[in-house]
């Protein structure tokens, strides 16, 4: 799965385009074909390059962009669309973020040519959250999910008022209207009303203290990183490229290990890493970018010494995955700053075996320049100049070639578990309580 486009659909006169990411976000931009005019609806910071393209493709033009809430576990990427668009903001004024130019009241309407969208005020979730309405299909955000909702358990959300929304705005809609949410964790794309109303055993709840008991009783853990993601996505700010070794350490006490990669080779890893942090070797960035996606933003690289990480990064936002901080020092700075590490077995470290490498092709040279022929003193000259050029540029050829050397080859999740496994796809830190409590117990009790 990628952070890509899924397939289009008409719904009424509307055209939907829908975006999914790895992490189990869902984006959207909405067009009237008649007029190309669009919105777009929850644009994750990673989907921004992809929605762009999109709209340049289709000829639209992009009126709004609209966060249906405050985003706790992804970035938002609505002012960077916005800004490169010209499209006006629109969020709840609870939300109180930076650059929003549209505050919407319950009931207003926003026009794509004749068509219209009509903006309900929905909190539960979060006290801003915002559904959008078009004569056929719900964009429910993160309040009805399919087969499930959306948890209350942070940033001032409350089950009651889900539950009053839900009913308010969602439960009494036609069966045929199209649900689509703000998350999905299973890769599925839209439901109706109908077959929600059939299947979802949140919506069989009829009590609300009911609905609010089950709701509350077994809040998930919260999402990664969710402070610094509040914080952009409030001011709107960029995510920093590179970030000291100091706060760095600051950042993975916190619990950010989940979203640190570390780029170098595995015999490097092993020597020396952060726990928890993920191991993707440079080499393998571009074929496991997916895998880097799911990483929760904003993440941080990490290398020896801040250089490959860098490449890393650029490489890595030449594909539009955004949110990408290299650890400035890599992790030789993160231990001086006083960062933990964790240490493998003692064993001969690539430096030494790049040592003992180039000496024998110097003495090899030598020799055989002596010996043989005087053309063989180049070896010694090419090696010489190779060791040079890396030492100027912190980048060595020989190093990486020693690396993938069987004796230094291991499987990477022998060295560095992937931090946080299938969490960060999964719904735990997610924005969805997918079952009511009680364990596996997909229904609720008395539905
Ligand atoms: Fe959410």
């Amino acid at each position: 799965m990628t952070t890509t486009k899924d397939r289009s659909s008409r719904v009424g006169a509307l055209e939907v385009h829908p975006f999914a990411h790895p992490q189990g976000c869902r984006s959207y931009l909405v067009g009237d074909p008649e007029s190309r005019q669009a919105l777009a609806i929850d644009p994750h910071l990673d989907s921004v390059g992809e929605l762009g393209a999109t709209l340049q493709r289709l000829g639209w033009s992009l009126r709004y962009v609209v966060d249906t809430h405050t985003h706790a576990d992804h970035p938002s990427g609505a002012a960077k669309l916005a800004g490169r668009f010209s499209a006006t903001r629109v969020a709840h004024p609870a939300g109180d973020h930076q650059g929003v130019k549209r505050h919407p009241a319950d009931g207003d309407v926003l026009h794509l040519g004749d068509q219209t969208i009509t903006v309900y005020h929905a909190p539960g979730h979060t006290p801003d959250h915002l559904v959008l309405l078009t004569p056929d299909a719900l964009f429910s955000g993160d309040t009805l999910l399919i087969g499930a909702v959306a948890r209350t358990d942070f940033l001032g959300g409350d089950a009651g008022q889900l539950f009053d929304s839900i009913h308010r705005v969602i439960a009494g809609l036609r069966d045929e209207i199209v649900l689509y949410p703000g998350h999905d964790y299973q890769g599925r794309t839209s439901s109706t009303i109908g077959h929600e109303k059939a299947t979802n055993p949140w919506l069989r709840i009829e009590d609300r203290e009911e609905f609010h008991r089950a709701l509350t009783a077994n809040p998930p853990r919260r999402p990664a990183n969710m402070d610094d993601l509040l914080r952009l996505n409030r001011e709107g700010t960029d995510i920093a490229t590179s970030i000291s070794a100091a706060a760095a350490v600051d950042r993975v006490r916190q619990g950010g290990a989940v979203s640190v990669f570390d780029v170098r080779t595995a015999v490097e890893v092993a020597e020396e890493h952060i726990a928890g942090a993920r191991h993707v070797p440079l080499e393998e960035i571009v074929a496991r970018a997916d895998e880097i996606r799911a990483i929760p933003a904003p993440r941080l690289i990490l290398c020896r010494s801040g250089k490959r990480a860098e490449m890393a990064r650029q490489k890595l936002e030449s594909l539009g995955i955004a949110g990408l901080t290299v650890m400035e020092g890599g992790i030789l700075g993160f231990a001086a700053a006083g960062g933990k590490t964790e240490k493998g077995k003692p064993q001969m470290s690539l430096e030494r075996q790049v040592r003992i490498a180039a000496g024998g092709l110097v003495v090899v040279g030598a020799a055989l320049g002596w010996l043989v022929h005087p053309v063989f003193f180049g070896l010694s000259a090419f090696v010489g100049a190779g060791l040079m050029f890396a030492g100027i540029t912190d980048t060595c050829a020989m190093g990486l070639l020693i690396a993938k050397m069987p004796w230094n080859r291991r499987p990477a999740a022998a060295v560095a578990p992937a931090a946080g496994g299938c969490a960060a796809t999964a719904p735990a830190g997610g924005c969805a309580a997918t079952a009511p409590a009680g364990g596996c117990a997909a229904t609720p009790p008395g539905a």
